[in-house]
């Protein structure tokens, strides 16, 4: 076994946490340092995990050194800045979602990371939820026959009220688009991954269900309960709900629904792929089962079951069936298998690559001049 990867997490807000404990937890890493704007939260959470350093800017973790691969969990708007300074420094790079803010950027880090001598992967962690692994490789194997179409949905209501507010909704901090950005890339990366078939064109409509919000005077934490007292009417420029139709290469047909403004759906991602012989159905809020529909035979749901998947995914699964894992279990597979390509650096990833990354920026690039100019618009990789 070899020396654990020394890691070092920027942004400790949501989901620089989950990044933290899948480190933890992958066995393969170990936390040697974070990056907090706030000295006292970052030494706070250090304390809580032993973690030896803290530091207040990235050019201080640079600075030192002392780490092999870094995770970018700060917000959108800084993913480019930050993951650039990581790769000209020669450290191996796991970014969140999105790459950058524009398909222009996100190129440049790819062919930056191109002459570089590391590993660099992007956080699309539902890749790696062991049963969709599982059906990515029965559509390998072509069980499913000819692929005819693919569906995704990725739903929630987190930002329903006009009273509901975070930095996604500031373009200069999240982008040009948000429910398409911050889900809809998910749900698209998913397809492509699942069916080994790239985005050719998409025809998208957006709707802005609230075009004005009240945005808190104070600080407000991703997912919280807002309840401000005190707030200023803001303008929002940004899309809470998007349909999109596309085609995948190969002529396929199929369509993805996104929205942070559905009641009741708190992370409704469901993808479908319909081929000859079979469809596949996958459920993030259900995700330890793989609906398999058959034309002439009973249906069945696979559980996730280390006896019951494919030898290669098997590894995935840390629990017996019925020992239910989730949303933090897939980030720990996403640890491990970016730090197992690091380790081994023959290993082909299952982790979004940065080209992938950057697929999904040239996607939503796409997804805002198609609403824009309603029409059909080819994607230019
Ligand atoms: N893969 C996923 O499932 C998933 C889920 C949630 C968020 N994300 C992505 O993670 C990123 C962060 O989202 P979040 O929900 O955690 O947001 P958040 O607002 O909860 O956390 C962001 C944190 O970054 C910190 N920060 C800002 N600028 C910083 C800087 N210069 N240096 C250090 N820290 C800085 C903030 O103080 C905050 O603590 C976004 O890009 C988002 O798209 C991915």
């Amino acid at each position: 076994m070899a020396e654990k990867l020394r890691a070092a997490v920027i942004g400790l807000g949501f989901i620089g946490p989950a990044h933290v404990e899948a480190i933890l937890r992958s066995g393969l890493g170990r936390v040697e340092a974070v990056v907090s704007r706030t000295k006292e939260k970052g030494e706070a959470f250090a304390r809580k995990y032993d973690i030896p350093r803290v530091y207040q800017s990235v050019d201080d973790l640079l600075k030192d050194g002392q780490v092999d691969v870094v995770h970018n969990c700060t917000p959108n708007a800084l993913h480019y800045e930050i993951n650039k300074k990581v790769l000209e420094a020669n450290i191996h790079l796991l970014s969140e979602k999105p790459l950058t803010i524009t398909a222009a950027e996100a190129k440049e880090l790819v062919d930056l990371a191109a002459k570089k001598d590391v590993v660099a992967g992007v956080m699309y962690n539902y890749r790696m939820h062991p049963l969709v692994i599982e059906a990515k490789k029965r559509i390998e194997r072509g069980e499913l026959g000819r692929i005819f179409a693919v569906q995704a949905e990725y739903l929630q209501d987190w930002l329903i009220y006009d009273t509901d507010y975070n930095w996604r909704l500031e373009p200069e901090l999240a982008g040009p688009t948000r429910a398409v950005g911050d889900i809809g890339t998910h749900a698209a990366d998913l397809l492509q991954y699942l069916t080994g078939r790239k985005v050719t064109e998409v025809n998208a409509r957006m709707k802005t269900v609230h075009p004005t919000r009240k945005k808190p005077t104070g600080e407000v934490v991703t997912f919280g309960k807002q309840a401000a007292e005190s707030f200023e009417e803001v303008e929002i420029s940004t899309e809470d709900y998007a349909t999109i139709l596309l085609t995948l290469e190969g002529e396929v047909p199929g369509s993805i629904t996104v929205s942070q403004v559905t009641a009741g759906k708190k992370n409704g991602l469901h993808v479908r792929v319909d081929g000859q012989e079979a469809s596949l159905e996958w459920f993030e809020e259900d995700p330890n089962r793989l609906y398999i529909g058959h034309r002439d035979a009973p249906n069945q749901v696979l559980m996730r079951d280390p006896g019951l998947v494919s030898e290669e995914v098997a590894p995935f699964v840390h629990y017996p069936g019925g020992h239910e894992e989730g949303y933090p279990d897939a980030f720990k597979n996403a640890v491990i298998d970016f730090y197992s390509c690091i380790l081994d650096r023959g290993r082909k990833p299952l982790l979004a690559t940065l080209y992938d990354g950057y697929v999904e920026n040239v996607f939503v690039e796409a997804v805002v001049e198609s609403n824009r100019t309603r029409s059909w618009v080819v994607l230019n990789l």
